[in-house]
């Protein structure tokens, strides 16, 4: 499943990096988010309680925008290379081999930036014992879908119902995104698209589903609901980065723009050091970077026991006082904001 809700701080560095235009003329700002609890409707002011917003705009987006960017400034960029070994990166010499074409490649570098997804091979050339690793599966999954029918509503519907949580997002004005809570070992087969529909209305509740338009899905599946942390973020000259590091729920959409802030204060800590030759931010990197991903990790968690039916965790009565404390206090509404529209980087 891919992204597609960026907080100001991504498009703030999208556009520092010259990569701004499309996503400012295409991507949909949404000053609010809203909640649902049963047939109540309640609308987070994300503007007005932080003075920030957040912008729909999918991950492919973002990939095609600097994909083509590396072509316009001849940056290279190899594909379908194979048998990717990381080698030295915790002496003075690390180097990277590669096979392309049937032929091997060495990459002699100062640094690794380890950007390589959970399944990756950064990670996994740390020897294990150089590593923390904490992690949790939550008791249920995320089945989601894309269809090209408007959305139901034009800002996000987050909704937290006793038959479990259901997400109403979009990609575009003509895309829309649903995701609903299922159980972990969800048969996708026995999800039609006409039971998909269904029980999407019922969770969203009635004012939520009102303008629900129906229309064939062109993408269903069912994504793992975990959290993931690898620390520390470095070994050597070995930077790891994004999700080859961490893994956060998917609520509150944190994933891409973690990994955008993670690259963001790595390059900066490449330029101090090329710059002054000065390790400071290098340094400092692995602990900035990971306090940003705790603080996303704790509240996805919170944002799942707000919103999801746990077989063993806050009962519902439970989550209806925490919900109605977001709704009823000013004081929690902004913090909730705050994290939900991401902090500067710092
Ligand atoms: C989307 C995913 C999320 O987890 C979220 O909180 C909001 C939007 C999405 O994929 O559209």
């Amino acid at each position: 499943m891919r992204a597609g809700v960026l907080e100001q701080t991504t498009v703030d560095v999208m556009r520092a990096l010259g990569l701004g235009e499309r996503v400012a003329r295409e991507g949909l700002v949404h000053a609010g988010i809203n909640l649902t609890l049963g047939a109540d409707l309640f609308r987070i002011d994300l503007q007005q309680l932080t003075g920030a917003a957040v912008t729909i705009y999918g991950q492919q987006e973002v990939m095609k925008d600097l994909y083509d960017a590396a072509q316009t400034r001849e940056i290279s960029v190899l594909f379908e290379a194979t048998e990717v070994a990381l080698h030295d990166f915790d002496g003075a010499h690390a180097f990277v081999t590669y096979s392309q074409n049937g032929r091997s490649h060495r990459v002699d570098c100062d640094f690794i930036a380890g950007c390589d997804g959970f399944h990756g091979v950064s990670r996994r050339s740390v020897p294990a014992d150089a590593l923390k690793i904490r992690q949790e599966t939550y008791p249920f999954s995320w089945l989601g879908i894309l269809v090209d029918v408007p959305p139901a509503n034009d800002e996000l519907i987050y909704a937290s119902h006793d038959k479990g949580f259901a997400l109403a997002s979009m990609r575009s004005p003509t895309r829309s995104r649903y995701y609903m809570q299922c159980a972990s070992d969800e048969d996708i087969g026995a999800w039609s698209d006409e039971r998909f529909w269904d029980e999407l209305r019922t969770r969203l509740g009635p004012v939520a589903a009102a303008n629900i338009t129906r229309g064939p899905s062109i993408e269903k599946s069912i994504a793992s609901v975990r959290s993931f942390r690898a620390e520390p973020m470095r070994h050597g000259n070995l930077f790891l980065a994004g999700d080859a590091a961490h893994i956060v729920p998917p609520i509150g959409a944190k994933g891409l723009n973690l990994a955008v802030a993670d690259v963001a204060v790595l390059a900066d800590a490449f330029v101090e050091f090329y710059r002054n030759g000065s390790q400071r931010a290098l340094d400092s990197y692995s602990e900035r970077a990971l306090a940003r991903v705790r603080k996303a990790d704790v509240f996805s968690r919170n944002f799942l026991e707000m919103t999801h039916r746990f077989p063993e965790g806050p009962s519902r009565a439970a989550q209806r006082v925490r919900l109605e404390q977001l709704f009823q206090s000013p004081e929690a509404r902004r913090e909730f904001a705050r994290d939900y529209v991401g902090a500067p980087l710092s």
